[in-house]
């Protein structure tokens, strides 16, 4: 039989599939300094991102967060999208240098901003996951050191309070760091992120302080509020080169540096042994305490999942990444491999005896996106989509607890080093005219949660 061409193909996951059933939370996520815009606005104060995308060089054609998608003045259109489309959850970020000062202070009007958005989903019905730390460190916390200083831990515990306090009552979940992997490693270890600095040791101190700012958050948001309270980690999947013996332990390191790096701490209480040999004399300065306060029971663990790497052996006590020729990648070249998501999360559960519930709080995928009369076609995305809801479905039948799934992302944002050209929306926007129009995945989504809502 020929397929309607007019309309996209489903994404629905399997019939009996407990997603189907209403309390599964789909959602979708963005990012303060990602859509925002508005860089200097109400107050707002420079963050580690303002600085590093305006250094020629940093990020792909010279792009800047300076207006993204404009979201500062068009939250309410925004929101609207993710009603309309039926979803139950948007997951968002604060900017930390809108609400407070240099000193320290809360900044009424940044906090006004987020004070206004909270009510309207709360209005609509929308559950909102709240994220603290999102990537946009204050600038002049830098420059005494960021996450390379432990004070900074106390400043973001500051932080937390004054945002938890004015808050409180208006969030769903909160989540202290997102993919602190990412600030750790790409901002201070490789430098591709901000603020750009390179040495695994830096990476090692500011992987410990931002776990530890965790750790304070966790400990001051349940003083504030009684929302639940989690983390969100980024993991891979890794796939070894070949079966050779070094091959296999090199996957094993990048692993540990992947996955286990954040998630031993988190809910075993301890580094990975392997780190040692990774990255030999290279240990963080950790106090007595340290690592019973980063290790505080959560509530549920965000895990973000976007593709496998294949990984081999570096001829000395490393790892390196091969690209493999012949898989099925996105615009940013990643391997789509949906079943990495029903492994991990199946792995996890085996490894961390008290896994808190789950939820995926990114997943999604870039192409090169175009409006052609009206309509955005990206039958890759709806496949990508689809494959993940089923490995998030194969993963619970294997007993792991998963509550819901945020798709990154509502909208085409600054995909950081990559800009604006790399596009993960499910709603494409014409960053010329800030016009938003809704992807063919994402008219898939609104058709599946329609159909839910018909059988529940
Ligand atoms: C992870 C990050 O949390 C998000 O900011 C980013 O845009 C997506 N992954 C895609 O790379």
């Amino acid at each position: 039989m020929l397929r309607d061409l007019t309309l996209p193909s489903s994404l629905a996951p399997p019939e009996d599939s407990s997603m189907w059933r209403p309390d599964f939370l789909f959602g979708a996520a963005t990012a303060a300094y990602q859509i925002e815009g508005a860089a200097a606005e109400d107050g707002r104060l420079a963050s580690i991102w303002d600085i590093f995308s305006r250094t020629p060089g940093k990020v792909l054609n010279g792009d800047t967060g300076d207006h993204a998608c404009d979201h500062y003045r068009r939250w309410a259109e925004d929101l609207e999208l993710v009603a309309g489309l039926g979803l139950g959850g948007y997951r968002l970020s604060i900017a930390w240098p809108r609400v407070m000062d240099e000193a320290g202070r809360p900044n009424t009007k940044g906090l006004d901003f987020y004070k206004r958005l909270l009510d309207r989903l709360q209005q609509q019905g929308l559950q909102a996951f709240v994220t603290l730390y999102h990537w946009d460190l204050p600038q002049h916390l830098q420059d005494r050191g960021g996450w390379l200083n432990r004070d900074t831990v106390q400043r973001f515990a500051d932080y937390a309070d004054v945002v938890s306090r004015e808050l409180a009552g208006r969030v769903n979940a909160w989540t202290t760091l997102n993919e602190p992997w990412c600030s750790a490693f790409l901002g201070y270890g490789n430098g591709h992120h901000a603020p750009g600095l390179k040495s695994v040791r830096y990476a090692v101190d500011a992987m410990h302080h931002l776990l530890l700012a965790h750790g304070e958050a966790v400990r001051v948001l349940r003083g504030n509020d009684r929302a639940p309270v989690g983390i969100v980690s980024n993991v891979n999947a890794v796939k070894p080169d070949s079966e050779r013996p070094e091959d296999l332990h090199a996957a094993r390191l990048a692993e540990a540096c992947a996955n286990h790096w954040v998630l031993d701490p988190l809910l075993l209480g301890h580094y990975p042994e392997a780190l040692r040999e990774l990255w030999p004399g290279i240990e963080p300065a950790v106090r007595p305490g340290d690592l019973a306060l980063i290790s505080t029971p959560l509530d549920y663990l965000g895990i973000n999942y976007y593709f496998r790497a294949n990984v081999g052996s570096d001829g000395a006590h490393g790892y390196v990444e091969r690209s493999q020729p012949n898989v099925e990648r996105t615009q940013m070249g990643w391997e789509v491999y949906p079943e990495g998501l029903r492994d991990l999360l199946v792995g996890f559960k085996r490894r961390y005896p008290g896994l808190p519930p789950i939820y995926i709080t990114e997943n999604g995928m870039a192409s090169d996106d175009r409006v052609v009369d009206g309509r955005v076609d990206d039958p890759q995305r709806i496949d990508y989509l689809r494959r993940h809801f089923a490995a998030v479905d194969e993963a619970m039948r294997q007993g792991v607890e998963v509550k819901g799934y945020f798709v990154w992302s509502l909208l085409d944002n600054f995909e950081w080093a990559y800009g604006y050209e790399r596009r993960f929306g499910i709603v494409h926007v014409d960053y010329r005219t800030q016009q938003r129009t809704l992807k063919d995945s994402a008219l898939a989504l609104r058709e599946f949660l329609a159909q839910r809502r018909s059988r529940a």
